[in-house]
């Protein structure tokens, strides 16, 4: 590993937390940015201290408002390269936008492209990011890249229960990959459920086997985003007819908009665990937040701070 010194760890005050754990599991030194909302409303950024012929891992967390914290991204990037950093390494545990990843239809913009187009033009030299919805969509990014598909730490939230005879469920092929490897670490089988969203109205269809049958196994449905939890009920309340025993959904970044978490409670989940990759909301039963920090670390010291 280079000089310890010469690496800082910046973070953005909403992601204060994950700054201070990175740091600490890294042995480096963690500012937290100056900030401020102007009273129209635009971000001011201000860098807390020197950071000529540093390299930076800079944090920020994209959710909720999305648009305000990648532009706030593009600020602290800015000021970075003006203060000649010698390497920009941006967080974000969430990659926002990744969703829109095609042009699904005619004349939509391809808003993966655009952001991560706008990050490496800015300067950002490498891109850290969590689980993204497609890893392909990355490509976009000029620099170095680096997706951690956060296992452990959906196996270290899972050791807090005990699975009987457990069965992982991919709510869709986009997922079959993560199915895959949480059932490796957890040394059972998994299965694919087929999933169609109709592009204009949102609207969800899933082509149910009808003769699967869970024998009483807990069941665990891992994905990536939960946003209005329409995908995890559904695939739920499916599972309670195709007789699970315990029903418990994983997943990278817990969105939780509009009336998802009523959804979720009444689909029959006994749990859903989710990563704190986006601002945690209120505490409550049904949510469990589990920390990625560990995995994060061991990531970048792996593959990023050998050319500090
Ligand atoms: C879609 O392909 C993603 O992997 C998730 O399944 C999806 O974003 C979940 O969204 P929602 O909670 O709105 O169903």
């Amino acid at each position: 590993m280079g000089s310890q010194h010469n690496v800082l760890v910046l973070s953005f005050p909403n992601a204060d937390d994950l700054g201070r754990s990175i740091s600490q599991l890294l042995g480096l030194k963690h500012r937290v940015i100056q900030y401020k909302i102007f009273p129209d409303g635009e971000s001011y950024v201000r860098l807390p201290e020197e950071v000529s012929g540093k390299h930076v891992i800079l944090i920020q967390r994209t959710y909720p408002e999305p648009d305000k914290r990648i532009v706030e991204a593009v600020l602290a990037t800015d000021a970075l390269v003006s203060h000649k950093a010698s390497l920009i390494t941006l967080i974000l545990p969430y990659l926002t936008y990744a969703r829109q990843d095609k042009e699904f239809l005619k004349g939509e913009a391809v808003s993966v492209r655009a952001v991560l187009k706008l990050l490496s033009s800015m300067g950002v030299d490498n891109l850290v990011v969590i689980d993204v919805h497609k890893p392909e969509s990355l490509k976009h990014f000029k620099g170095r890249y680096l997706n951690v598909i956060p296992v452990n730490t959906w196996v270290k939230c899972l050791s807090k229960i005990n699975l009987v005879n457990p069965a992982v469920i991919a709510p869709d092929i986009g997922a079959a990959g993560r199915a895959e490897a949480l059932s490796k670490a957890l040394g059972c089988d998994y299965f694919i459920i087929r999933k169609a969203r109709d592009r204009v109205t949102g609207e969800i269809k899933h082509e149910l086997p009808e003769r699967l049958s869970m024998n009483g196994r807990d069941v665990v449905v891992v994905d990536d985003i939960i946003s209005t939890g329409g995908t995890i009920a559904n695939i739920a309340k499916y599972l309670r007819s195709a007789s699970a025993g315990r029903i418990y959904a994983v997943a990278s970044h817990g969105l939780f908009v509009k009336d998802s978490l009523e959804k979720l409670r009444s689909s029959g989940l006994s749990k859903v665990f989710v990563l704190n990759t986006v601002l945690a909301r209120e505490a409550e039963d049904l949510v469990e937040y589990c920390d990625v920090s560990k995995e994060l670390a061991d990531a970048i010291k792996e593959s990023l701070l050998g050319d500090s």
